[in-house]
């Protein structure tokens, strides 16, 4: 077992000791193989570096309470997955190959696998990019995917916490009809510059609206949008929006908990309506919203709208009880009714 503190943990791009890695090229992928060294040969004029042909998943391995392993809907991303290699015209890893090589990467990598009891997991990125030499703007069937891990406790540094966001006035994550709801790299790229400015003002995350007409949220930079109102878990239905899978589990986790689900536009006026909002996603978990301010333009002063939920700091109670019901499911302390957790043999 590694010399980690799994207690602080955050969300940090830790070496571990292996990599799985598979080459698509002349009409086949390569079979999977490990590096300890964590290096791969690029050609400078790969797709990649130049146009940004590179698309990602994230998921996570838990140990449960009787001791097995387990990859929480690892099915969900690979599907995800080649939804987007689709859509970058990359080859694509079936879902028995990206499963797979989770498994050899958690296997490759078990003495980073967090112990039960530390609210910490092994967070696994599969990452394709695409290989091939050139500078026309066609896609080219030549890629690599790779699988690498992290032993990840929270994303923002502290479990079921609520932080703040701000609405950017003046920037976009994407384009109306465009890349949104694919998990690629450049969609990334693009919030780097905001979330250090709203970073600097002591906000944690950046909440995006429509870009057509910004009247509606669409969702954080690193996870989904949710709101709680009365008996109601209400989500942006929207064509910018990654399908997050947390969320997905969610919308049924509150279903099976006798909640209304209302899956489509949210006005941002509706944002005053709700008694808890936060974020969802695989890094972030549930991670609730204390506040959200609006800023015609993030550079400078003015805020103006400000939409309050709970007090700094602090987790309203259906927050609360969505997060505890997700995560020990994850953690296996509680009856895993849908068949969410892949076992994983180690
Ligand atoms: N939205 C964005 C932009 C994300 O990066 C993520 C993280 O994967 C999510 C939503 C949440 O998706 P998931 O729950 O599948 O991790
Ligand atoms: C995830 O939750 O898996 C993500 O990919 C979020 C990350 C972009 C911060």
């Amino acid at each position: 077992m590694a010399n980690i503190d799994w207690d602080s943990l955050g969300f940090d791009a830790y070496r571990t000791r292996t990599v799985v890695f598979s080459h698509y090229k002349d009409g086949k992928w390569s079979p999977a193989q490990s590096t300890e060294t964590f290096s791969f040969t690029f050609d400078p004029f790969a797709q990649v570096f130049h146009y940004a042909i590179s698309c990602f998943e994230g998921l996570k391995a838990f140990r449960q309470k009787d001791g097995g392993a387990v990859i929480f809907r690892p099915g969900e991303n690979a599907a995800r997955m080649a939804r987007t290699a689709g859509y970058l015209g990359l080859p694509v890893p079936d879902a028995d190959m990206f499963v797979k090589m989770c498994e050899e990467c958690i296997r490759g990598n078990l003495e980073f696998l967090p112990p039960y009891g530390h609210k910490a997991s092994l967070y696994l990125r599969p990452l394709l990019m695409g290989m091939h030499p050139q500078m026309q703007l066609v896609p080219y069937p030549e890629a690599v995917f790779a699988v690498m891990c992290a032993p990840a406790g929270s994303y923002y540094g502290e479990h079921l916490k609520s932080f703040s966001a701000v609405i950017p006035g003046n920037y976009d994550r994407a384009a109306p009809k465009g890349s949104g709801s694919y998990k690629i790299g450049a969609n990334y790229a693009s919030t780097f510059k905001p979330y250090k400015t709203a970073h600097d003002q002591g906000y944690t995350e950046l909440l995006y609206l429509n870009s057509g007409t910004r009247e509606f949220v669409d969702e954080f930079g690193s996870s989904n949008f949710f709101g709680i109102r009365g008996n109601s878990y209400i989500t942006p239905l929207s064509d910018s929006v990654l399908p997050s899978i947390t969320n997905k589990t969610l919308q049924e986790v509150a279903a099976d908990f006798g909640m209304t689900v209302e899956k489509r536009p949210v006005p941002v006026d509706e944002l005053d309506t709700f008694e808890e909002a936060g974020a969802c996603g695989t890094a972030v978990v549930i991670t609730p919203m204390s506040h959200i301010d609006m800023k015609p333009v993030l550079e400078e002063e003015t805020v103006s709208r400000s939409f309050r939920f709970v007090p700094d700091g602090t987790v309203g109670p259906v927050c609360t009880k969505l997060y505890n019901r997700i995560t020990g499911i994850q953690f296996g302390e509680v009856e895993d009714i849908h068949g969410w957790c892949h076992h994983v043999d180690l």
